[in-house]
């Protein structure tokens, strides 16, 4: 992938609010003696206060902003997900759902309405958003369209501090979490972090720490040395712990995670020399986070695998991973179209088309849950890839 030529130039007011977290940035650089892991340096484009793309006023999601996801794309994603958890929602009587990052409110505007029908509705609705924007676009979706069937919705500022009974969902939300870089220097695992250069930024490698290169050698059966020279990629050394936080929570239910991504053989894969760090600024995607910083989103791929280790630490059992495409399949999106109607309005078949092909939302993004208990969420019956992992 390449910075596109044609990115669009942000407002005079959006330059200026790019150019002081940039300031930011060189301030951070300059006071660790010139260069910053790229986790740091994504950590501050994301999330410093009051100016990272997700504190800040950026519009994010839907046309107007730089990517749409699955809830936003179609009403159908919510409903097979109602269909896959309700059985979870059922048998754990005033059980929550708690929705980590949840964006514009789609899916929960989405979810509510279909565990009703379902008969399956939580006791509450708990959103924890780090975004200050992104949680009042919730309010003010969620609030229009509450009714008074609905349950309570509550937005949290931290993981509950009382054991969760319910389901905790999270759609495109690991892929954000903070990575490092590496790539292979000399048959050594260097870390590929950020320097400044001529008013911007610049990538600088150096010595990997030790716990980047023990964290990276075990990536691969063979360690670092099984990589060729010059491969890079990235690692998350902060998804453990993050999901280490959601399993200690987790006192029964079930924990369902949505995100691009792969098994550790697929990620760290011989000819995936490049990794995959993606910008998302306008609906263009490309490999420059140095771009406009607090402008774009900046993500990576979820190792899932990685995912699966740290919720097994924590005392989960991995229920189920599949492809988005057969997770939809198996939670009913049959069903949801049967009963559309005759003929199939062409935008609910656009929608499903894709959401379920491979080359669009299919295949790239996967489904997998996490479970405390005997009670799992379905949508796995189809093909699931837990053996894989
Ligand atoms: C790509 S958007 C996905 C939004 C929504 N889940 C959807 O599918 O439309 C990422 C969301 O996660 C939130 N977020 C990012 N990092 C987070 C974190 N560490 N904890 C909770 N939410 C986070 C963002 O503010 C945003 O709402």
């Amino acid at each position: 992938m390449q910075t596109p030529f044609d990115l669009p130039e942000p407002t005079a007011g959006a330059r200026a609010h790019s150019a002081h977290l940039a300031a930011l940035i060189h301030e951070r650089i300059s006071a660790a003696g010139g260069w910053i892991d790229f986790a740091d340096y994504m950590d501050l484009a994301l999330y410093a206060p009051g100016l990272g793309y997700y504190s800040a006023g950026a519009t994010k999601l839907g046309a107007a902003g730089d990517f749409v996801t699955a809830p936003e794309i179609s009403p159908l994603f919510a409903r097979c997900l109602a269909r896959a958890i309700a059985p979870v929602l059922q048998a754990l009587p005033g059980a929550d759902i708690l929705e980590l990052g949840g964006g514009s409110g789609a899916l929960a505007a989405g979810l509510i309405p279909a565990l009703a029908r379902l008969g399956a509705l939580p006791r509450r609705y708990r959103m924890l958003e780090v975004s200050a924007d992104l949680g009042e676009r919730q309010r003010a979706l969620l609030g229009a369209q509450a009714g008074p069937q609905w349950p309570a919705l509550e937005w949290l500022e931290a993981l509950p501090g009382e054991a969760f009974r319910g389901v905790v969902i999270a759609n495109e939300v690991a892929d954000a979490l903070p990575v490092s870089r590496f790539t292979i220097r000399d048959g050594a695992v260097q870390a590929l972090g950020v320097g400044a250069r001529s008013g911007g930024f610049a990538w600088a490698a150096r010595p990997a720490d030790p716990g980047l290169a023990a964290a990276v050698a075990s990536r691969l059966p063979d360690g670092a040395s099984a990589f060729a020279e010059g491969y890079t990629s990235e690692i998350s050394r902060r998804l453990p712990a993050w999901i280490a936080a959601l399993s200690a929570t987790l006192g029964e239910g079930a924990l369902v995670l949505c995100d691009y991504g792969m098994t550790r053989r697929e990620y760290y894969h011989p000819q995936r020399v490049q990794g995959t760090l993606t910008c998302h600024y306008r609906h263009r995607a490309h490999d420059d986070p140095f771009r406009h910083p607090g402008l774009q989103d900046i993500t990576a791929w979820v190792d899932f695998t990685a995912v699966a280790e740290a919720a097994v630490a924590g005392g989960l059992a991995v229920a189920g991973y599949a492809t988005q495409a057969h997770f939809l399949l198996d939670a009913g999106l049959g069903q949801e179209l049967a009963g559309a109607g005759h003929p199939l309005p062409p935008r609910l078949a656009q929608q499903a088309r894709t959401l379920l092909l491979p080359g669009e939302m299919g295949e790239r993004f996967k489904v997998m849950a996490l479970s405390r208990g005997a009670l799992a969420p379905g949508g796995f019956g189809f093909r699931d890839l837990r053996h894989s992992l």
